[in-house]
């Protein structure tokens, strides 16, 4: 396939830009002490006494069948995992290390996912932390090491070069962790060149320090400029990684409104769960991807194949768009009646999307009246979606100063 790298436009995006949702899984040895990934550093865990943690690391409960599944079911259409966090344990075995689950466990977690997402044909994307805790040469040019610093990149390039060839398609390379050095001095350039030759029509955020394919706003939406992907990353309560101390779980309908919005703007949403260390997903994730998921059983047309809407917010939500419809996502309570002051197109029909049902509308002047709306159009919490069939594709009023 074409790759024409940044470039919106490029064959090797449209798959991905159709996609819209995604799932996000940190997963690895900190699952286990269940304070976050960040739980070495952030405590100051010698290396030693960390490295028996992770190689005592036994997940039990890991099922990634399961998690494919429950990805799908919540109408997320590709997922990207953690193959090594920072802490450099590496959930996939290595000819570069002894500090793998083939190693500790003789389980190759990821040839496991891999293979699950192989039968299930879902996209599968490698998260890898640049970072390295546990790797003595991490750093070493901050160290005057010259000879520490090439034997690092050297270390990155061969397991980077194993995710890249031992697993079948790989979809989306998600690196991170990258600021101890710029793109130069991470080879950058030469290292995902490598990774297009080995996968062709990968897509590769822009972590690495170099912008290839796609910016990555984290925990926050942002969009980027029209000619350039981009994905918002977020997680479902206030942690990537397992924390069992966390309670702070954002609502079902929080999280939707969230991919209404980031898909208005053009976006994708990259939506995170944690794994506890025996592999099983935490109750309140598997809740939300259920709700997530009934609410995408009905309103996905609104999501999927959705493109930049040119519509801005209105008083009840955000708008998305494909071809010649226009998706109302009424975030926000808004009664019986909606006015919304944005529609230049002359209007065919305005229904609600969940059932099909015909709603009256009007159009008068620069606003147009949408009556009939069924009195709890803030349902459960969840937003409920009006498809207006324009005449044409979609046109706005210019905007009020
Ligand atoms: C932050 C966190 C890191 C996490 C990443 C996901 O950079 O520090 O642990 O993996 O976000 O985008």
């Amino acid at each position: 396939m074409e790759t024409r790298v940044g470039d919106i436009t490029s064959p090797h995006m449209q798959w991905w830009l159709d996609a819209k949702f995604g799932m996000f899984i940190h997963w690895g040895a900190y699952s286990e002490l269940a304070r976050g990934e960040w739980v070495m550093n952030r405590e100051r865990w010698p290396v030693a006494e960390y490295e028996a943690v992770a190689c005592a690391w036994n997940p039990e409960r890991y099922d990634p069948r399961e998690w494919v599944r429950m990805a799908q079911d919540a109408g997320m259409r590709y997922l990207v995992c953690t193959t090594k966090h920072h802490d450099g344990f590496c959930l996939f075995g290595s000819e570069h290390n002894d500090y793998n689950s083939v190693a500790t466990i003789g389980r190759d977690l990821m040839a496991e996912l891999a293979e699950a997402c192989h039968e299930a044909d879902m996209p599968l994307g490698f998260y890898y932390s640049l970072k390295d805790w546990h790797h003595p040469d991490y750093g070493a040019a901050h160290r005057g090491d010259d000879a520490g610093q090439a034997r690092f990149i050297e270390y990155t390039q061969g397991l980077v070069r194993e995710l890249c060839s031992n697993y079948g398609k790989v979809a989306i390379l998600w690196y991170d962790g990258g600021g101890a050095h710029d793109g130069e001095g991470w080879h950058a350039d030469e290292m995902n060149a490598m990774v297009r030759e080995l996968q062709p029509g990968i897509i590769i955020n822009d972590r690495s320090r170099v912008p290839e394919d796609h910016d990555t706003p984290e925990q926050h939406i942002r969009a980027s400029s029209p000619d350039r992907a981009w994905e918002t990353c977020m997680t479902m309560n206030g942690s990537w990684g397992w924390h069992a101390g966390d309670s702070q779980w954002k609502s079902t309908g929080e999280l939707i409104a969230t991919l209404a919005r980031v898909n208005s703007l053009g976006g994708n949403l990259l939506l995170n769960v944690g794994p506890m260390g025996d592999g099983a997903l935490p109750a309140e994730s598997i809740q939300r991807l259920r709700e997530i998921g009934d609410w995408m059983d009905l309103h996905g047309e609104s999501i999927y194949g959705t493109r930049r809407s040119p519509f801005e917010w209105g008083c009840f939500g955000f708008t998305t768009v494909k071809g010649s419809a226009a998706y109302l996502q009424i975030t926000k309570p808004v009664g019986q009646e909606l006015i919304v002051g944005m529609v230049k197109n002359r209007v065919l029909s305005a229904t609600l999307l969940a059932t099909g049902e015909a709603l009256d509308f009007e159009q008068r002047e620069d606003r147009l009246f949408i009556r009939g709306l069924p009195a709890m159009a803030y349902h459960n919490q969840l937003s409920t979606v009006v498809k207006l069939q324009l005449e044409g594709e979609p046109e706005v009023y210019p905007r009020w100063l």
